[in-house]
């Protein structure tokens, strides 16, 4: 078999060797858990998921109290409905603002909640480039931002589109989901001002299982998760089921049971890779312009997005990306999780082209010639 060509980041990235190396490194001498013990390896644990929250912070310019770890952004923003529930956020059934452009995973823990008719629903205007329209939006009570969509790459103006919906509900809460535009754009969440921005470690080159759930002001809400770790006390009656609870303040009370410690551990240094400076954006240039020659090609994406997304004249999807894996290349095929904008753009499916870190020049030229091959046939 041939050397693979990795385009997929965007659905997982691949790690650097710094990552890997740590994180075994963790595992072999210093493993133990965090939070509970006063061993030195404890101790060390404890300073150590310390230092990745504060690198965390730091990489979206806020501070280590408002980062909480999750395993990823699924779970981030499925947590977030559950926070906002059981903070009495949905009493008087508030209306949710969703957009087209949302993953799955954004959209249909709300739609769960609309459907067990705790929150009503409502659509954020696209405009005709398939952005965010936020002259449209209405007054919303709660509001989720695709920051960027996995199928079309474009970055959403999240500072401009939260602005004007709280001209209109100075209390509205607004959710971003960040997890594509963390790994191509910096953020900035004073900038933003979301009141929750979640994103996942895997795709900026972390392992799998380590997520981030920012929150602007913790002491606003309610925890989901109790258990270990997130309590400071427990005292009363203790025989009896009274016991009284004193929770501990954030970060830990929204982190109850144990962190995925080894990948919390890899996560600053996939933020260092991520940091410098790459080429990502110039090969997917490249790209889209040597693929806009291929007249069976039609590109979807515009060419400073962030992705190359397209549609073969005369080939299923399933069938380009076979083909493509055939001859060593690993790209995303299908509706990708993101039904809604498929169907706005009139496909089942679409072919994604998404680069990381560790892609190079060289690869793109290969992957041009195999698409040609493959089309010529
Ligand atoms: C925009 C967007 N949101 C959410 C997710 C879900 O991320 P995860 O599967 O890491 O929870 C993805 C993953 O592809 C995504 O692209």
């Amino acid at each position: 078999m041939n050397k693979i060509i990795y385009l997929d980041a965007a659905a997982s990235s691949l790690k650097p060797e710094s990552v890997i190396k740590v994180q075994q490194d963790f595992l072999q001498n210093h493993y133990a858990n965090a939070g509970r013990g006063i061993c030195a390896r404890s101790i060390y644990v404890d300073k150590t998921i310390a230092q990745s929250r504060k690198k965390v912070a730091e990489f979206i310019k806020t501070n280590p109290e408002n980062i909480v770890f999750t395993s990823g952004t699924t779970d981030g923003i499925n947590r977030i409905v559950n926070i906002i529930r059981g903070s009495d956020g949905f009493v008087g059934r508030p209306k949710v603002m969703v957009s087209d452009l949302d993953h799955h995973s954004a959209r249909m823990p709300w739609e769960e909640a609309v459907n067990r008719g705790e929150i009503r629903f409502s659509l954020c205007p696209l405009d005709s480039e398939f952005n965010i329209d936020y002259s449209k939006i209405e007054k919303t009570d709660i509001l989720v931002i695709t920051a960027m969509s996995n199928v079309l790459g474009a970055p959403q103006d999240v500072k401009k589109i939260i602005e004007h919906a709280r001209k209109l509900n100075k209390n509205v809460i607004t959710i971003a989901d960040a997890a594509q535009y963390v790994a191509n754009l910096p953020i900035d969440v004073s900038d933003w001002d979301a009141d929750f921005i979640c994103f996942s470690g895997h795709k900026i080159g972390a392992d799998t299982g380590v997520g981030i759930m920012y929150i602007k002001e913790p002491a606003r809400w309610y925890p989901d998760k109790f258990g270990g770790g997130m309590v400071a006390k427990i005292s009363g009656s203790l025989d009896n089921n009274d016991s009284k609870w004193t929770l501990e303040s954030a970060p830990m009370v929204f982190e109850a049971g144990t962190l995925p410690i080894t990948q919390i551990v890899g996560l600053p240094f996939a933020i260092d890779e991520l940091q410098k400076h790459n080429d990502k954006q110039k090969l997917i240039k490249y790209l889209h312009t040597e693929l806009s020659k291929i007249e069976r090609i039609k590109i979807l994406t515009k060419p400073d997005s962030h992705i190359l997304t397209f549609v073969v004249n005369d080939m299923h999807c399933m069938d380009f990306g076979t083909l493509m894996g055939a001859n060593g290349v690993c790209l995303r095929v299908g509706s990708m999780c993101a039904s809604w904008i498929h169907k706005i753009l009139g496909y089942n499916g679409t072919i994604r082209i998404s680069v990381g870190q560790r892609n190079t020049m060289e690869e793109m030229k290969e992957v041009v010639k195999i698409i040609k091959k493959i089309l010529e046939k």
